[in-house]
């Protein structure tokens, strides 16, 4: 079966949402919070669905639920700081996960350059300008445009994976005549690496 045929066969609704959960689950990702200034408060959502897009432009991408209060905010303001969580940070993920009417109570926090909250603590962030929206379903697709971003931290990550949290100890048991790729992968940019 082609591509095209595959993308365009049935509706999705012989998906089972429970087993689609599950499956998707199986897939590992870091976690951020990603947050706003609306009406003088700060706003803010847990956000496994965080991505880099593109390195010219600098570009990264979101996917908030269409019926996240957050996002509304982030439309409002057209700016968003993406807070990339640290291991030790789990409990700040379960807030900002959840309903709480007040997710920044007792949370430090300062102002990036355009304004948004960056968490004490966060692993990195970045500052950003909502570029453009796109439909996906029951959730959208925003790309962001970087106008800055955090120096390096050494800190590990916060970790999401089958519906928990979890952390990770850097595996040095790359082969090493494959390392100098891994490396040159991560940090050269010219035209036919992918960021
Ligand atoms: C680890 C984790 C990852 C999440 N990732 C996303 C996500 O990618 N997109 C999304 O819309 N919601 C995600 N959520 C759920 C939102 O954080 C949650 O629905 C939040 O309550 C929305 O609040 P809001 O209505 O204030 O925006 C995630 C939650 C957790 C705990």
């Amino acid at each position: 079966m082609s591509a095209h045929e595959t993308a365009g066969a049935g509706t999705g609704a012989e998906i089972d949402p429970r087993q689609f959960r599950t499956v998707l689950g199986q897939f590992c990702t870091g976690v951020t919070i990603i947050t706003t200034i609306d009406d003088d408060a700060p706003v803010g959502f847990a956000c496994q669905s965080f991505a880099a897009l593109s390195l010219d432009p600098p570009l990264v991408l979101f996917c908030p639920t269409k019926a996240s209060r957050s996002w509304a905010a982030i439309e409002r303001s057209g700016r968003f700081a993406v807070n990339v969580l640290a291991e030790e940070q789990q409990s700040t993920c379960a807030r900002f996960g959840s309903r709480e009417p007040d997710k920044f109570a007792g949370i430090d926090w300062t102002p990036s350059p355009l304004g948004s909250p960056i968490l004490t603590g966060s692993l990195a962030h970045i500052d950003c300008t909502v570029e453009t929206v796109h439909d996906g379903g029951d959730h959208y697709v925003v790309f962001g445009r970087v106008h800055s971003m955090s120096e390096i931290k050494t800190e590990r990550p916060l970790l999401f994976y089958r519906g928990q949290y979890t952390g990770i100890e850097p595996d040095k048991t790359v082969p090493a005549k494959w390392r100098d790729d891994l490396e040159a992968f991560l940090t050269t940019a010219n035209e036919d690496t992918w960021l």
